[in-house]
């Protein structure tokens, strides 16, 4: 295989999406690649859900805090701010740390929020529903998960635009030619951040991310601020445009297979399988990187000590040794162990049950609301090879009632 071809950071690769005809032939011929890079260094790419799934389960052996998550280790901000973020830190620390948000996403505390995801999802779509047309991107998988984030995060509606310029930043930063790209941004964040704690502690809103932050101790002692803004850059960064990756992607994967939308409004029992069907299918995050702290190998192939390891989880989840055909989007799959959460561990997304609760509202109140919906335009894409993202997914549709029948 030539190196241009097998190489899957090769953006050329992805201009309809993740490359997943290479994913299979990687797969069946080269599981654990030496992958070659532009600045004269290397990774390991890695394919099989397997092996991802080994990887993740062990920290002590595959490292986030040494290297970071990205190839480069001040990808989106500096290393040494970074390693203040969850994903960055390996155990214990991560333990603790882990600890202070868990409350916030048990499926109890998610259950409670179940109502204002409903009341937000449906004052999002009462906003265009008139219209008959909308831009299912940016008029509806971009407000409700950065809505619910800064509800979240105790940070008023008005303030709401100003977040949402601070997450397209640090986003963008991921795919920035230089390190460190989100720096300027956590210095802007820093002030309005600091205006926050003082305002909820104020009002005494004990609940909220922010304050749950600030209240929270690791090791009896408390979290200074440089910590709570970088826990609060990685919600922003991991909780928002995955979500909105995996509405848009899931939604267009249901128009792309016609009757599926008229199954769901007839049977909504069966919007929890397409909601898992679409994380699989999607797998919006396509890598996180590792690195070994020891000489080891993954799937037999040897691995030096301090080597990185990337984990493709947009091609675990479409292994035909973990899935009966991988590349048929099938709501009825029975639990499918995909990867668009991770490969499993003391990693794994922390925010998977708000992300299902919210995705599986978007499906309920569209197919409830939106009927013959239809594609009405170019499906334009995120051009990235980590983020499988969409930036606009026109379509048209005949409004239906607001309230439930
Ligand atoms: C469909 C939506 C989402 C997807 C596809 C997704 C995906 C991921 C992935 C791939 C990881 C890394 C797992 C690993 O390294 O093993 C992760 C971690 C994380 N996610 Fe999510 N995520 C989503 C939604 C959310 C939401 C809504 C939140 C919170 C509001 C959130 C918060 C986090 C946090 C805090 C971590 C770090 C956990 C840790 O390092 O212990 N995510 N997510």
């Amino acid at each position: 295989m030539s190196s241009l071809v097998a190489d899957p950071f090769d953006l050329r690769q992805w201009a309809e999406g993740p490359p997943h005809d290479l994913f299979r032939r990687m797969r069946a011929e080269a599981p654990v690649h030496r992958n070659p890079l532009p600045d004269g260094t290397h990774c390991w790419s890695v394919f099989k859900h397997a092996d991802i799934a080994a990887i993740s389960r062990d920290t002590a052996t595959f490292s986030s805090e040494q290297g970071g998550v990205f190839l480069h280790p001040d990808q989106v901000v500096p290393l040494e701010v970074a390693t203040n973020m969850l994903l960055y830190m390996d155990p214990p620390r991560h333990t603790h740390y882990r600890l202070i948000l868990q409350k916030v996403f048990t499926p109890h505390s998610v259950a409670k929020l179940e109502d204002s995801i409903r009341e937000r999802v449906t004052r999002t779509i009462d906003d265009f529903i008139e219209q008959g047309s909308c831009d299912l991107v940016t008029d509806l998988a971009v407000p409700v998960p950065l809505g619910m984030l800064t509800q979240l995060m105790g940070v008023p509606d008005v303030e709401v635009p100003q977040f949402y310029e601070w997450t397209e930043r640090i986003v963008a930063a991921q795919g920035a030619p230089e390190p460190a790209a989100a720096a300027p941004v956590l210095a802007e964040m820093a002030p309005f951040l600091h205006a926050q704690i003082e305002r909820q502690m104020a009002e005494g809103q004990a609940e909220s991310i922010v304050m749950r932050l600030r209240t929270g101790e690791v090791k009896g002692e408390e979290l200074n601020e440089l910590e709570i803004l970088t826990f609060f850059a990685v919600l922003t960064f991991a909780g928002n445009d995955t979500t909105r990756n995996t509405a848009s992607n899931g939604l267009l994967a249901l128009l792309q297979h016609p009757g599926l939308l008229d199954e769901l409004a007839a049977d909504p029992s069966l919007i929890p399988g397409a909601v898992e069907e679409s994380l699989r299918w999607s797998t919006v995050v396509q890598w996180f990187n590792r690195t070994a702290t020891c000489d080891t190998e993954v799937g037999g192939q040897a691995i030096p000590e301090g080597d990185r390891v990337v984990m493709w989880y947009g091609s675990g989840s479409r292994d035909e040794d973990a899935f009966d055909a991988p590349d048929t989007f099938d709501i009825r799959r029975h639990k499918p162990d995909h990867q668009a959460f991770g490969g499993g561990g003391r990693h794994f997304c922390l925010g998977a049950g708000l992300a299902r609760a919210e995705l599986r509202i978007v499906l309920e109140e569209v197919t409830r609301r939106m009927k013959n919906l239809e594609l009405a335009g170019d499906v334009e894409r995120l051009p990235s090879n980590w983020a499988n993202g969409l930036v606009h997914l026109p379509v048209t549709f005949t409004p239906g009632p607001r309230e439930a029948s």
